[in-house]
């Protein structure tokens, strides 16, 4: 037979109440020693809260349900394993779902999840959400947060400076001499994509250079597919939104004869496991996602304990990471 929790609790040193508030997530008040004791016992003893039986007297599943728009993507691959991991420290299983930027598959992934009675939502690079559903979420208390991609209200969001992340793209760019520049923005619209463009725009317009505008999916394919016009532009650097749209030029510029950073800069998006693999090294603007990932299970886990726990925005900031993609002129 498994352990119980009064075995638990006899090895741990505490109390049955203490174990019980601790693998249910009520232990705020309880030493992060004291915590650490019984996550030691926990785990030497292999015991398994019975999840069922909990959930129907506490109401709790103990399961967060994970919204990504594209695994493949390893921006939200990599948030996707920060977070999962934080959830699984907090004591939850994750439910992913990967929505393939599909708005109707969206919608029926939060309704799907709600039905498997998680605890709580996180929904990162939203696509477009009706406002109903939020106003549902709402009405049905179940604590949600949006990441990335942030809602038209900024309603329980999380996400980075975006409109700072393009000024200090367009500033690196400035001050390596580039005023004849591109900006590859996303197909669809995206709030923090229009905010990058923004913030990238207003700065080397100010700087009195010019800005070319294009249009691509936030994906390697697409900047494949738009390489060869950006590279008969009359640009010396181009800002790419995401990385993996930088890492599109780069398959191209080859066949091209286009060399980084010699006839053109390359400046990224995200800083993803790729942009220190491609060659040259590709500079970037940084997401920190395992602070995103931090601060979202902080945020998630007050809000499901505390009902009144009042959240609206958090916005982290972002950095340039200076590799070899951005040539002097
Ligand atoms: O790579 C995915 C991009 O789209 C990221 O920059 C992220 O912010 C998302 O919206």
């Amino acid at each position: 037979m498994g352990a119980t929790i009064k075995d638990v609790a006899k090895r741990a040193g505490v109390s049955i109440a203490t174990v019980s508030m601790v693998v249910n997530n009520k232990a705020g008040h309880i030493t992060q020693k004291t915590k650490q004791k019984v996550f030691d016992a926990i785990q030497d003893l292999d015991y398994k809260p019975n999840y069922t039986a909990r959930s129907l007297v506490s109401s709790e599943s103990h399961t967060i349900g994970l919204l990504v728009p594209d695994i493949t993507n390893p921006f939200f691959a990599e948030l996707a394993k920060e977070l999962e991991n934080s959830l699984n420290q907090a004591g939850y299983i994750t439910f992913l779902c990967n929505s393939c930027e599909e708005p109707e598959r969206e919608m029926r992934y939060v309704e799907e999840l709600i039905s498997r009675s998680v605890d709580g939502l996180i929904i990162c690079g939203l696509t477009s959400l009706e406002t109903t559903m939020f106003d549902e979420l709402k009405l049905r208390g179940i604590p949600f947060l949006i990441l990335d991609n942030r809602y038209a209200l900024s309603d329980y969001s999380i996400h980075v400076d975006d409109l700072a992340g393009g000024k200090i793209a367009a500033k690196h760019l400035l001050t390596n001499g580039h005023t004849k520049t591109a900006f590859i923005g996303s197909q669809a619209e995206f709030a923090n994509i229009g905010e990058r463009y923004r913030g990238y725009k207003e700065t080397i317009e100010k700087a009195g250079g010019t800005v070319t505008g294009f249009r691509t999916d936030l994906t390697r394919k697409g900047g494949q597919l738009i390489a060869q016009q950006v590279f008969e532009a009359d640009v010396t650097a181009v800002f790419c939104s995401n990385d993996m749209i930088a890492v599109g030029l780069y398959d191209q510029a080859v066949s091209s004869g286009i060399r980084i950073p010699d006839d053109l800069s390359i400046i990224g998006y995200d800083d993803i496991t790729f942009a220190d693999i491609v060659q040259p090294k590709l500079t970037t603007i940084r997401q920190p996602i395992p602070q995103i990932a931090a601060k979202t299970v902080e945020h998630l886990r007050e809000m499901i304990q505390e009902k009144s726990y009042s959240f609206k925005e958090e916005v982290l900031p972002v950095s340039l990471i200076e590799r070899d993609s951005v040539k002097k002129r």
